[in-house]
């Protein structure tokens, strides 16, 4: 049976050189079969928001909708490191409610740790979240929660003094008591920086290679359909093994070809005939 990964863990992999492999899950089915093809880590993204829900960003994903995917990704993944994403107001309204939030991740949803997304201004609220027992994982660069502030979903970190407060970013939260850092969309050469200004593991989304990758599950199946960021690399084309399996439904029971007899039930020997 797989082990579930512990910090100590990923910090080895970290050490040893080895990259730790992750992506999005947000229901039972994908993070079942994610934890037995190996998946390190699973992440149960407030990108649940456009993946699953349909918004056209993260901002208005709610705590309740957090807990409700995290606690089918944990009944699935029971040997899996999973990490909660904390979504937008859940951290920003003050300490006690960001640490409640953190705390419910924890006792309702089962986590392995929390992510949030900011440097320097969640430096507090890493700080609290950590000295409350809880692992905490930051995430710096292209932060959605804030891409109004940003300017829309674009790359962060491509000129030298963005680059620099990004990387001052990455040493606040790992000053603050994060035991691991997610960067996105940044040139490799900031993230390159950042991993060698921080001894915990970095991890990269559209940030080029450092200690592992994650990727959201719906663009590597090919099955979000509404954009695909440069960064992203398409391992299938699920969405059209959908609209194929679709299509051959509705043309069976159309046809009247489905159900056939393999599909039916049969009364016991001889009781039809009673009827
Ligand atoms: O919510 C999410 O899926 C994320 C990704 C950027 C990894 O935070």
């Amino acid at each position: 049976m797989k082990k579930k990964l512990t910090r100590f863990d990923l910090q080895k992999m970290k050490d040893d050189g080895q990259r730790a492999v992750w992506m999005t899950a947000y229901d039972y089915v994908t993070a079942q079969l994610a934890e037995e093809a190996g998946m390190d880590m699973l992440l149960v993204g407030d990108s649940l928001g456009m993946a699953v829900y349909g918004y056209s960003g993260t901002v208005p994903v709610t705590m309740d909708q957090c807990i409700y995917h995290t606690e089918a990704v944990r009944r699935a993944a029971p040997n899996t490191f999973i990490i909660g994403d904390m979504p937008f107001g859940s951290y920003q309204a003050g300490m006690s409610s960001a640490c409640e939030n953190a705390i419910r991740f924890h006792k309702e949803a089962g986590v392995d740790c929390i992510k949030l997304e900011g440097g320097t201004r969640v430096a507090d609220v890493i700080k609290a979240i950590s000295d409350g027992g809880m692992l905490v994982m930051g995430h710096v660069g292209l932060t959605p929660q804030s891409s109004g502030a940003q300017g829309g979903f674009r790359a962060q970190g491509r000129t030298v003094d963005s680059a620099k407060a990004i990387i001052e970013d990455a040493k606040a939260v790992y000053e603050s008591g994060a035991f691991a850092l997610l960067v996105e969309g940044v040139p490799p050469e900031v993230t390159r920086l950042i991993c060698d200004a921080l001894p915990i593991p970095v991890y990269g989304i559209g940030a080029g290679d450092c200690h592992g990758q994650v990727m959201i599950c719906s663009d590597i199946l090919g099955l979000f359909q509404a954009f695909t960021p440069k960064f992203v690399k398409r391992y299938g084309n699920v969405a059209e093994e959908y609209r194929k399996v679709f299509a051959a439904y509705i043309d069976d029971v159309r046809k009247g070809e489905f159900p056939g007899e393999e599909h039916v039930y049969r009364m016991i020997d001889g009781e039809a005939d009673k009827l």
